[in-house]
């Protein structure tokens, strides 16, 4: 449970009084009870109006916000209220506006125009946190916690003089001399070396252009950099937060996996995690169940929040295409089944004026409860309080992808032998059939304790750091299936090539020998032939060299002059075994290839369920919960004997089967598995 003061399931929004007149507040309340919401997030961009000196505060109008909310029952997750400094602040220290890579700088009048590594930014930040803190330390309605909102989210990056002092600092502790700088970043190439800390320059076009690749070590370094500054940035806060109330949880709402900035390095200064979930209807037909799985994976064990979605269209994409009637709850359960004890959206009234006032909201424009998106609020609200006992349960997850923010960022650094690699496709190619099957999925990270995992997945694990291939070969011989991708095993932390043969320190693990790379053009194809899965695939953009040292082949290249080669492979190593796969393949051959991974790793869904249907289970101290959601437009049958129990939505009992409407959900309490018996 994430705090006692609240062991429900948390149901809410962004509540944004200051922009309503007061006689509004009232009404709130009544809209809010009526619609089961117990927790709202307040005072993420009021800034301006709690503070308009340096020496004035206003903090009148929350203390009435937070007596009402105390009043009604119902909880602040209270925001430091830092994402966006007030225009009063940037003209006195004109420093914290950001500059941009060619030397523009970012003024006032849109949101979070702040550089995180300005001194000015976070003492004002500083400031503003401790008097909150003081102010509502013993409030009754303070439960949570939220620093900034979305740190990065509308700019990631900062090129000032005042960022390049802080990049040569962080630089200085992580290299022992100038020399040890050089050597990580090759300077000795197209004549880089530094004699003097001051000559190093974030890489940004002005006032010096620079003209052709920038050294790739720099790049490297200054994505780390301005990770750690906006991390920087939330401990600034987060300091004073845990001196001040320790009882109180903290947390800040992540964005899904978000390039820019390093979750596995924040995850370690929440308590739980949180996120902001926008799927579009029109693409993304079974929401976005990754970021779900990701968010929880950061912090093992402990549930997170849904922070922010959207009851029915945002207003920032080129068309806002709806949540038809039905979706908004299917894809809430979603995020629950996956682990989350709270759903939240942003917002809890629709605004007036101002840019998001076409963004969906829990109370529409007509101001009360006729609006379709506050029915469907209401009515979810209301359901959830039926799922009291979830709270706290876990998600239980044999299989594992491993991902890692260094890689990312190095596997798509300019100047390869493709340039259009990503890598989160190569992590959704797997993503998608383990999804599809049911099956639970955790992400792993380096650091973490892979000993509970039977099937781990590293896609293009191209940056291998000192010590991986050791932990990898350990899970694989204790018995683990790792399967590895292409061009992976290349080059160590600091983007320098593992000398001696790729897939360098991964060569042995995987008992094969990459000579070299065939990228193929867009037009190019080819196909893979594999006896092992009796099938052919057709596999693009990418192909490999391989010769195999030890390892099996599984399946080979049809075309091209490496026909006859090895694409896929199997090592067996100690008690387990090591998959590679030298290419790029379409859909069916991930689905195929894990089908007989799962049935190997004797890995299966909680319940057989037709497709379209997906099926998740998590695990409390006393009962179990299976959740059965419908995602197709039609009703279904789920027939399994395993189905039994109690429908907690419906209190009806379930005996092997359930009809589902189109967009159904199910929320079955089953008996409590010990994770020995868990299926597979
Ligand atoms: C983000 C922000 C919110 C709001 C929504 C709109 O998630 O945190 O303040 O702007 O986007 O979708």
């Amino acid at each position: 449970m994430i705090t006692p003061k609240l062991p429900h399931i948390y149901y809410g929004g962004d509540y944004n009084p200051e922009q309503w007149p007061e006689n509004v507040w009232s009404e709130d309340m009544r809209l809010m009870k009526q619609a089961g919401v117990n927790l709202v997030t307040i005072g993420v961009f009021s800034w301006a109006k709690l503070q308009s000196a340096p020496d004035r505060f206003h903090f009148e109008w929350l203390d009435r916000v937070m007596d009402l909310l105390a009043d009604n029952g119902i909880c602040a997750d209270l925001a430091t209220a830092t994402a966006s400094p007030p225009p009063w602040l940037t003209r006195l220290y004109p420093e914290i506006l950001p500059i941009k890579d060619d030397g523009t700088r970012l003024w006032h009048g849109a949101r979070q125009q702040f550089n995180p590594s300005s001194r000015a930014y976070r003492d004002a930040s500083a400031t503003l946190v401790r008097q909150m803190a003081t102010r509502y330390k013993d409030h009754p309605a303070l439960a949570l916690w939220h620093i900034n909102n979305e740190y990065a989210c509308s700019l990631a990056a900062d090129y000032s003089d005042e960022t390049a002092e802080a990049f040569r600092d962080w630089l200085k502790a992580r290299y022992p001399t100038l020399e040890a700088l050089n050597e990580a970043w090759t300077t000795a190439f197209w004549s880089q070396t530094y004699y003097d800390w001051s000559e190093i320059i974030p890489p940004r076009q002005a006032p010096m252009p620079m003209p052709y690749f920038l050294n790739s070590g720099l790049v490297l370094d200054y994505k780390r950099f301005m990770s750690d500054a906006f991390l920087a940035c939330h401990v600034n806060e987060e300091r004073i937060l845990r001196e001040i109330t320790p009882a109180i949880p903290i947390t800040t709402n992540l964005m899904g996996t978000f390039g820019p900035l390093d979750y596995v390095k924040w995850a370690k200064h929440v308590d739980f995690t949180s996120h902001d979930c926008y799927p579009d209807p029109s693409i993304d037909p079974y929401g976005l169940p990754l970021t779900h799985d990701f968010t929880r994976s950061l912090k093992p064990g402990v549930p997170f929040v849904l922070m922010e979605q959207v009851t029915t269209h945002v207003q920032w994409r080129p068309r806002n295409v709806t949540k038809s009637p039905g979706t908004m709850r299917l894809w809430s359960y979603q995020a629950i089944a996956r682990g989350a004890d709270g759903i939240m959206f942003f917002q809890w009234r629709q605004s007036r004026g101002g840019v998001e006032k076409y963004h969906g909201a829990m109370v529409g424009h007509s101001g009360d409860d006729s609006s379709r998106c506050y029915r469907e609020s209401a009515g979810l609200g209301g359901e959830l309080t039926k799922l009291d006992g979830i709270v706290g349960s876990r998600v239980e997850s044999q299989t594992a992808i491993l991902f890692d923010y260094d890689n990312w960022w190095a596997f798509e650094l300019p100047s390869k032998p493709s340039n259009e690699l990503k890598y989160m496709e190569e992590i959704s190619a797997f993503y998608w059939p383990l999804f599809h099957a049911n099956l639970a999925i955790d992400f792993a990270f380096l650091e973490s304790d892979l000993s509970r995992y039977k099937l781990l997945i590293a896609p293009t694990l191209y940056m291998v750091k000192a010590g991986v291939a050791e932990k990898l070969e350990e899970f694989v011989q204790a018995g683990g299936t790792l399967v590895v991708t292409f061009l992976s095993g290349i080059v160590d932390e600091n983007d320098r090539v593992h000398l001696g043969g790729y897939p360098g320190p991964l060569r042995r693990l995987l008992g094969l020998c990459v000579e070299e790379w065939a990228p193929m053009t867009e037009d190019q194809t080819n196909r893979i032939h594999s006896d092992w899965l009796q099938a052919d695939y057709k596999v693009g953009h990418w192909a490999e060299v391989i010769h195999t040292e030890g390892a099996e082949v599984l399946a080979r290249f049809a075309r091209d002059y490496y026909a006859g080669s090895p694409a896929v492979t199997l090592n067996r190593v100690g008690d387990g075994r090591a998959y590679y796969i030298g290419t790029k393949a379409e859909p069916r051959f991930y689905a195929d290839l894990l089908g007989v991974i799962a049935a190997e790793s004797n890995l299966k869904p909680p319940i057989s369920a037709p497709i379209g249907v997906e099926v998740a289970k998590r695990c409390g101290d006393e009962a179990s919960y299976l959740f059965i959601l419908n995602h197709l437009e039609h009703t279904v049958d789920v027939t399994d004997e395993r189905l039994s129990g109690m429908d907690l939505l419906t209190g009806k009992e379930l005996s092997g089967r359930i009809s589902l409407d189109a967009k159904g959900v199910a929320v079955v309490q089953t008996r409590c598995d010990s994770p020995s018996s868990l299926p597979g």
